[in-house]
């Protein structure tokens, strides 16, 4: 029997493939009982603190609203307002947090920062830590694109998936995303191809761990700098544009990005080489017309509201896990 309760959520890569199955079983289940209006009332009287370093719309609310659900308290911290700013510590923030609730969530994408913050949050506090995006992972997203994926595909053995990203931060720099779906979809069989331009590598870790995981689970996992390449015959295709990182930039570095990728977009053109039935996904927020047309987001192919509105239910699942139960 999978026991979550208590377990930190900072990456995917430390649940094993039976407990991210399980997650997955409790997300489809929560996703029926919400249709039925069914009550789920699995976290009565607990509170989650969701600090937010950065701005959100779907993590945020899909987290509130989610606790909400399951009967519980979800209290918001706009970090500029705690004590975290005069310079307290993640220590002292995760020690006094926990012994007022029952767990802390955190998003704090800050550059070789956020993913520490956490890790300091977790070390010290006696709570479930959950990750709301980091600048290494975010895992909420990644299992609500899971979930969508099985939802509509089935089968995730042999799915061709297509991760593409162009102009996002200055170079060398990870991005949580494309990162955290590069080492979990692998884990799932499926035959993932990275595609962006030369210049905008995933560090080489991430490279080993994702060839790792493909190696041991029967997927395949490869790099390519050709976005055709990536777009024939995919099942899924996952482009982005991660230029709304790029938030400490000169304007001019930023527009010579933009200038030198700005054919890293997402056509029907492009569209047309995939697979018939391929899915078009994106995490949100989109930057319509620079790098998708409103055509293929708004598309047939697009499954990007059912990516999001799957985000309650695999946040209620990861909290009603590692929070609730015996
Ligand atoms: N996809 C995602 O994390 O969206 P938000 O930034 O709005 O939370």
């Amino acid at each position: 029997e999978t026991q979550l309760k208590g377990k930190d959520f900072i990456t995917l890569q430390e649940w094993t493939k039976d407990e991210i199955d399980t997650l997955l079983d409790v997300s489809f289940d929560l996703k029926r009982k919400f249709a039925m209006g069914e009550p789920t009332p699995y976290l009565r009287d607990k509170t989650a603190f969701l600090m937010f370093f950065e701005q959100s719309t779907r993590t945020r609310n899909s987290m509130e609203a989610g606790l909400a659900q399951l009967g519980g308290h979800a209290n918001f911290l706009d970090t500029s307002t705690m004590q975290v700013s005069h310079g307290e510590v993640a220590k002292d923030t995760g020690i006094i947090l926990g012994s007022y609730g029952h767990a802390i969530a955190c998003r704090n994408c800050v550059w070789e920062i956020g993913n520490k913050y956490l890790r300091s949050l977790a070390n010290h506090a006696k709570v479930p830590v959950m990750n709301l995006q980091c600048d290494l992972y975010h895992p909420m997203q990644g299992i609500a694109d899971l979930m969508t994926i099985k939802e509509k595909k089935k089968e995730t053995r042999n799915l061709k998936v297509s991760i593409i990203w162009a102009y996002a931060t200055s170079h060398k720099k990870p991005i949580s995303v494309p990162l955290t779906q590069a080492l979990l979809f692998p884990r799932y069989g499926m035959d993932v191809t990275l595609a962006y331009p030369e210049g905008y590598e995933m560090p080489d870790w991430v490279i080993e761990q994702a060839r790792e995981n493909a190696e041991k689970h029967n997927g395949t996992f490869k790099i390519t700098h050709d976005q055709d390449e990536a777009y024939r015959d995919a099942d899924i295709v996952i482009p982005k544009n991660w230029g709304s990182w790029v938030t400490n930039q000169d304007d001019a570095v930023i527009d010579d990005l933009l200038e030198s990728n700005k054919h890293w977009k997402c056509t029907e053109e492009r569209m047309a080489l995939a697979d018939d039935d391929v899915m078009y996904m994106h995490a949100l927020p989109a930057d319509r017309g620079n790098e998708v047309e409103d055509s293929v987001i708004d598309g047939e192919h697009s499954i990007v509201f059912t990516e999001a509105e799957n985000r309650l239910h695999t946040a209620k699942a990861v909290m009603t896990l590692t929070m609730g139960g015996k």
